[in-house]
């Protein structure tokens, strides 16, 4: 895990490996928000990801959920807005699989949002500026880049 600036230049160049397919999440807010990550064996956080800031790992493996929150109380709330953006790779078949949703509320409280993927041709895995919870799929050189730009 790494956050950086996201005026940071060379961002990609730190990716060596073959497989390099990432997400990333940019908060254009001018709020900082809370990052939690979950898998089915652990959950992690609260991250502060600031306004202004980015934060990028790579995606390896199935059913990775990152969950966006405005303050560290509403992730295990019943009533604490959460924007979940799923993401699971399978490297053996190729393959690159997202979503993104919201649980309890939306956590930008309405703020502009999108999710855009770049990768062996421009916008390889969809795009969605709506939280539309539906799977987007595609064949995954390794090379994908799945961008959260909040607000
Ligand atoms: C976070 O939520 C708690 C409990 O509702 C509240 O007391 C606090 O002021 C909130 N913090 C922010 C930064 O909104
Ligand atoms: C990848 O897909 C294959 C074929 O559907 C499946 O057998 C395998 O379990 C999947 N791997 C992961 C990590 O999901
Ligand atoms: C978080 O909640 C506060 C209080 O409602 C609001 O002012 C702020 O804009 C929210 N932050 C984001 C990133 O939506
Ligand atoms: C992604 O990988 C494919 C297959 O190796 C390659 O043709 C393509 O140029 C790569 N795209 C980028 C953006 O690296």
């Amino acid at each position: 895990m790494r956050s950086f600036i996201i005026t940071a230049t060379g961002l990609l160049a730190c990716a060596s490996s073959a497989y390099a397919t990432n997400y990333i999440i940019k908060d254009y807010c001018t709020e900082k928000v809370y990052l939690y990550f979950a898998d089915s064996s652990a959950t992690t956080g609260p991250f502060e990801l600031d306004s202004g800031e980015a934060f990028t790992q790579k995606i390896t493996g199935s059913g990775h959920s990152i969950g966006v929150v405005n303050n560290t109380s509403d992730y295990w709330s019943a009533t604490g807005p959460k924007c979940i953006l799923g993401v699971t790779a399978n490297e053996t078949e190729a393959e690159l699989y997202w979503t993104i949703s919201t649980v309890d509320g939306d956590c930008l409280q309405g703020k502009s949002f999108s999710v855009t993927s770049e990768g062996r041709v421009p916008d390889v895995c969809g795009t969605t500026t709506s939280y539309d919870g539906e799977v987007h799929a595609c064949a995954d050189d390794g090379n994908v880049t799945l961008t959260w730009n909040l607000c």
